[in-house]
């Protein structure tokens, strides 16, 4: 059974996840830097960093939500970002902020499945997805798809949360994750499920080996997985 944020409802993960993006976009930049302590923004600057020697040109940022991985990635240089999205409302805040930034005739926000790019095969060099993967509805069919957009030797970046294994990490990680972190979200994001979807999808997520191998299975070469700040996430990357 698939981890979805409303278990009540009878409606598929894509749909619920789109709703429940579209009913915290307001709150949700501020809740991801308030709930890591900003730690997701150092994050981001890591992953974007392991492209640099590559210089891509053409960049996929998927599930881009309000674009802060796509802004991190201008330090790439690039030529053009586009950044695809289920929720229309998490796309919105994102135009707005890169209106503001003055860079939206460089980053591209549109409307787009994981699933089913609206992409031609081989059309980018570097694919990058922050926090996304963890809630695709078929996550095979999302890598898979990422693979075929890219250029041949064009690299695929992930940052995903991932489940500290170790002593004390993995108890205040628990702690933080399930206990504290669940009551803020509610709180502020006014949603009731959002944050505890989170620990769930988390605890659900095939993080570490068993997401090299599923990047593998579907096309990607040279896999390797950085975990980061004690395991909390990881960077995951990849090339075609
Ligand atoms: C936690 S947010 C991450 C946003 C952004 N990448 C960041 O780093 O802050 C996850 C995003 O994934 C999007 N998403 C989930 N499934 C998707 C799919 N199948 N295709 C495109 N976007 C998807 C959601 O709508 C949401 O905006």
């Amino acid at each position: 059974m698939a981890v979805v944020p409303y278990k009540e409802k009878e409606t598929g993960k894509k749909e619920q996840v789109a709703e429940m993006f579209n009913n915290i976009s307001k709150r949700y930049d501020f809740l991801n830097h308030f709930l890591s302590l900003g730690i997701d923004i150092l994050w981001r600057k890591k992953a974007i960093r392991l492209l640099k020697k590559d210089q891509p040109k053409q960049i996929l940022d998927v599930a881009t939500g309000t674009g802060d991985f796509a802004i991190e990635a201008l330090a790439l240089n690039p030529d053009r970002i586009v950044g695809v999205d289920i929720s229309s409302g998490m796309l919105e805040m994102g135009r707005q902020k890169m209106k503001k930034k003055g860079v939206d005739h460089i980053i591209d926000m549109q409307m787009g499945d994981s699933e089913k790019l609206l992409f031609d095969d081989n059309t980018f060099d570097a694919a990058i997805v922050a926090f996304g993967v963890r809630n695709f509805e078929n996550l095979k069919k999302g890598l898979s798809d990422m693979c075929r957009v890219l250029n041949t030797g064009g690299k695929i970046v992930v940052i995903e949360f991932s489940r500290p294994r170790r002593f004390p990490m993995k108890q205040l990680y628990n702690f933080y994750f399930k206990s504290i972190l669940p009551i803020i979200g509610k709180v502020i994001s006014k949603d009731q499920s959002a944050y505890t979807y989170l620990p769930e999808s988390v605890e659900a997520f095939p993080d570490g080996q068993d997401f090299l191998d599923i990047l593998t299975e579907v096309g990607f070469k040279n896999v390797e997985c950085i975990p980061l700040t004690f395991g909390i996430s990881s960077i995951y990357i990849g090339q075609k």
